[in-house]
């Protein structure tokens, strides 16, 4: 019986991968510009970690963990997310004592229990980045600032920041009491859930999907009602900073945010492509996460993308279909070809260019197809005459022009020489997905 992948869980193929590629190349380019730093962290934790860490009330540790205990019977679990996770690092290494701004990013797969569909899965996979050690505006900024140098570098259409403040321990209690008050004579109109979270989290029910709850949101007290003078002045600080840079937000007070950990600054990047799942990145600050995981008391922020949702909208942009390259193909007819021809392939390989050979002895007329379905610039032909004469034949398989080179030591370097001199549109020159895009200079 045929053994499938589980639900929720895809693949990423080849045809696929090629455009996840391009834009973790674009990660690792426009990231280094900020001075963030790659991370790895393990894909299982212990469950604590973000029973603590994300918070017991939120819809991820309530019911879309992935949890088992180990041999050992202790509970562990697939990482839903990776704040807690870098934030556990942070504390661990100790990494807080090397007096500056530590800025890090990671990308990999997390895991909830959602209930799949167009743009939710469970298993995905985030771009995740992290700042810590700062409570000032400007970290605020050029985090908020790599997230749209990020998306604008990758040409994304459509996408706005929505920005707003969540407010601190100070100030947060009096916008819950206001929101108790406000939704208690309307409990009987709000889904099972908000019921719950009126007693819980009040502030959860803001982004309550259900039509009814949402009604009642619309009217509900608004945030920047209650943000004490810290959280005030933090806010109007970003937003000037954010309007200095000519990055265009939206502020939306019902923003809140699905994670225990945010205060002040929280954002969300969204597009009008994607649906019901219409952000492709969130995040905001964490001060208090630090210390709440055993570290010292650092302030932190960061933001996740979903990497499916990116892929998503860049495909539905109508970004070409990208091929793998292929800069030459060896096409030997005959027992004394292969030989010669797997050794030159060697050469061509260390030289940098990309080299497929014919592996399966086949006429020329299957070779010349297999070539065609390698999408492969060149092919090299060595057949027992070319062999007899010394001598290959290499064909531009875009213009069908031939040119025959002699077998001697310089083969190797005549080949890359024709390569690089050839004026065929598939030149691997340029990166197989243009990620030399010019980059909106839409600032
Ligand atoms: P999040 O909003 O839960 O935040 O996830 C961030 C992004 O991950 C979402 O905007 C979405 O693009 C993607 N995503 C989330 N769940 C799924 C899913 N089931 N299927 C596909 N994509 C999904 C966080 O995870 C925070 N850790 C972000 C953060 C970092 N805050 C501070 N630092």
């Amino acid at each position: 019986m045929e053994i499938r992948s589980i639900r929720g869980m895809n693949d990423i193929l080849p045809e696929d991968s090629i455009l996840w590629k391009h834009v973790r190349d674009t990660m690792h380019r426009v990231l280094a510009r900020y001075g963030f730093r790659e991370i790895l962290i393990p894909v299982l934790e212990e469950t604590r970690l973000f029973q603590r860490g994300i918070g017991e009330t939120t819809d991820i540790v309530e019911k879309e963990m992935y949890t088992f205990e180990d041999r050992s019977g202790q509970s562990l679990t697939l990482r839903p997310e990776a704040t807690a996770s870098i934030v556990r690092a942070y504390v661990q290494h100790h990494l807080y004592t090397s007096g500056k701004v530590e800025k890090f990013y990671f990308w990999g797969p997390m895991f909830r229990y959602e209930r799949p569909q167009k743009g939710r899965y469970r298993q995905f996979y985030q771009i995740d980045v992290e700042a810590f050690g700062s409570n000032d505006p400007s970290l605020d900024t050029d985090v908020i600032a790599s997230l749209y140098d990020f998306l604008a570098a990758l040409r994304v259409p459509g996408v706005t920041i929505e920005i707003n403040s969540l407010g601190c321990p100070k100030c947060r209690p009096g916008y819950h009491q206001a929101l108790k008050a406000y939704f208690s004579d309307k409990q009987v109109k709000l889904c099972p859930d908000c019921k719950s979270r009126l007693v819980r989290n009040p502030l959860r029910i803001l982004d309550c999907k259900v039509e009814t709850c949402h009604a009642l949101a619309m009217n509900a007290p608004n945030i920047h009602e209650f943000l004490c003078d810290t959280c005030k002045t933090h806010f109007r600080g970003v937003r000037g900073y954010l309007e200095d840079l000519r990055i265009p937000t939206r502020l939306n007070p019902m923003m809140v945010r699905g994670l225990d950990y945010y205060v002040q600054t929280t954002f969300e990047a969204v597009s009008e492509n994607l649906g019901a799942q219409n952000a492709v990145a969130g995040g905001g600050r964490y001060d208090g996460l630090v210390r709440q995981l055993g570290g010292p008391d650092i302030p932190g922020i960061g933001y996740a993308m979903g990497m499916e949702r990116l892929v998503m909208i860049l495909k539905e942009a109508g970004e070409e279909p990208m091929e793998w390259p292929c800069d030459l193909f060896i096409a030997t007819l005959g027992k004394d070809a292969r030989r010669f021809g797997i050794t030159l392939a060697a050469k061509i390989r260390k030289t940098g260019k990309v080299c497929e050979f014919s592996y399966e002895p086949k006429s020329l007329k299957a070779l010349m197809k297999l070539a065609n379905r390698l999408n492969a610039r060149f092919t090299a032909i060595i057949g027992e005459d070319e062999m007899r004469e010394q001598k290959i034949v290499l064909r531009n398989m875009e213009t069908r022009e031939q040119v025959t080179l002699p077998m001697d030591d310089s083969l190797p370097e005549m080949i890359v020489v024709s390569l690089d001199n050839a004026d065929d549109s598939r030149s691997t020159q340029r990166p197989p997905f243009p990620s030399s895009f010019p980059e909106k200079s839409s600032r």
